[in-house]
């Protein structure tokens, strides 16, 4: 009786009952009560990034944290030293002009930002349109927003750039009301797959054309590995502006997750709105978090390079010593992700059913695909932030798990748990 009266509260409100429940929450629970019985877990589940953050920031925010007045309610939009250190590295990375009074919001992390930005620019009726698989933000953040949205397929192979652009202007020219955004997000959380600059050219064609915004999340700008092949902003396509926003965050160039510290840039309507939301929600990050975030860009940039390099190593021995173990999980060429099939002998059992087996079997976490979209469920996610020694001690335990279950595996495991057992918000 009392669970029922408990169970009937937490359906209460209309924006938590909007929530689904959350697919890696079995998971996380498995681990959790792994870890109680002292058991050794190797986490490959969030994209938590586990390196110190480089040692002139953390210098930086201790000297400041010392000066007067740093302790005061900070500007909810960013300071402007802020702004302009963002000004100047897209002026640099990309040869994209920002101004940076009203091209550009530092949000709490590129999270809020787009959380926010979707508060601002939803109207009752808004769809939006979202790939899948996605980062789950990327559509719970318009649901909480009380948009509705529409998924489509990323697509995958060679020419999934086609396929999407072909996706959306179908997308766009059938749905009623006409879509208000397009959420885009390469390099890709989960997938890993990148955008080159003709794609961004057509997209934004395609958002002209049709009428709808572009969201574009460059959380992964400078995790790549193909030092030729940096990932390109959408600003850099001209007249981007005119329909485009691109989030980028501290938490993953710099080793900066707990700082909170990330960026909306681009069309000036759009920045207007987020900063509008922003002023009635926050007072802005603690100042010498903002002061030594300049610092970070303006600075040097060889601890993005060695970041960088750190992903590369655990990449190569990830997909090295897993292929030997007999699980062939192709290297991304960017992000801090693997997106792993399941090997050949699994693939009947589904993503969730895989993970809690590995899970339970050889005591590794990874995330299952189902979490972030239906389109998601034959691969899990492996985020790239064990060292290599655990890494390899992870394949040799997997190794003995194939060799173990064999080829019987899947046959006996089913399907397991459906996926909309869980809440998928809290993913990294
Ligand atoms: C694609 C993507 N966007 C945004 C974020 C959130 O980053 P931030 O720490 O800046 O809020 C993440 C974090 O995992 C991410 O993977």
């Amino acid at each position: 009786m009392e669970e029922t009266k408990r169970e009937n509260q937490k359906n209460l409100f209309y924006r938590i009952e909007r929530l689904p429940p959350y697919v890696f929450e079995e998971v996380n629970r498995l681990k959790a009560e792994a870890r109680a019985k002292g058991e050794d877990i190797i986490d490959f589940g969030m994209g938590n990034p586990d390196m110190p953050t480089p040692e002139p920031i953390v210098k930086k925010l201790i000297e400041t944290v010392g000066k007067p007045r740093t302790n005061r309610y900070s500007a909810s939009r960013g300071i402007i030293g802020l702004r302009r250190a963002q000004a100047a590295y897209y002026k640099r990375r990309f040869g994209v002009a920002l101004n940076p009074d009203s091209e550009i919001v530092v949000t709490l992390g590129s999270k809020e930002g787009f959380i926010n930005m979707a508060q601002a620019i939803t109207s009752p009726g808004s769809v939006v349109l979202v790939p899948d698989p996605s980062y789950p933000i990327h559509s719970f953040g318009f649901i909480l927003a009380g948009a509705s949205v529409r998924r489509f397929p990323l697509g995958a192979g060679e020419d999934f750039q086609d396929a999407f652009l072909r996706d959306i202007d179908r997308a766009a020219a059938n749905i009623s009301p006409p879509p208000l955004a397009l959420v885009c997000n390469f390099p890709c959380n989960p997938t890993a797959q990148t955008a080159d600059a003709g794609f961004y050219k057509e997209l934004v064609a395609l958002a002209k054309k049709r009428g709808f915004f572009i969201l574009s999340d460059l959380a992964y700008a400078e995790i790549y590995f193909n030092p030729n092949a940096p990932p390109p902003s959408i600003l850099e396509v001209a007249g981007a502006k005119d329909v485009s926003v691109e989030f980028t965050s501290m938490s993953k160039t710099y080793a900066m997750p707990g700082w909170r510290i990330g960026f909306a840039v681009g069309n000036e309507r759009l920045i207007h709105a987020l900063a509008r939301v922003k002023s009635y929600v926050d007072y802005g990050a603690f100042t010498p978090i903002q002061v030594a975030s300049a610092e970070a860009l303006n600075g040097p940039q060889d601890c993005v390079e060695e970041i960088r390099g750190v992903y590369k190593a655990r990449r190569d021995i990830l997909t090295d010593s897993f292929a030997r173990a007999g699980w062939r999980i192709p290297p991304p060429s960017a992000t801090m992700f693997a997106w792993a099939p399941l090997p050949e002998n699994f693939r009947a059992m589904g993503s969730l059913a895989f993970s809690r087996m590995i899970l339970k079997e050889a005591g590794i976490a990874v995330s299952p695909g189902a979490g972030f979209g239906d389109g998601g469920d034959g691969f899990v996610r492996v985020s790239l932030v064990e060292n290599p020694q655990r890494i390899r001690q992870a394949a040799r335990s997997f190794r003995n798990l194939m060799k173990a279950r064999g080829a019987k595996g899947a046959a006996r495991e089913g399907r397991g748990a459906r996926s909309d057992q869980t809440d998928k918000a809290s993913a990294h």
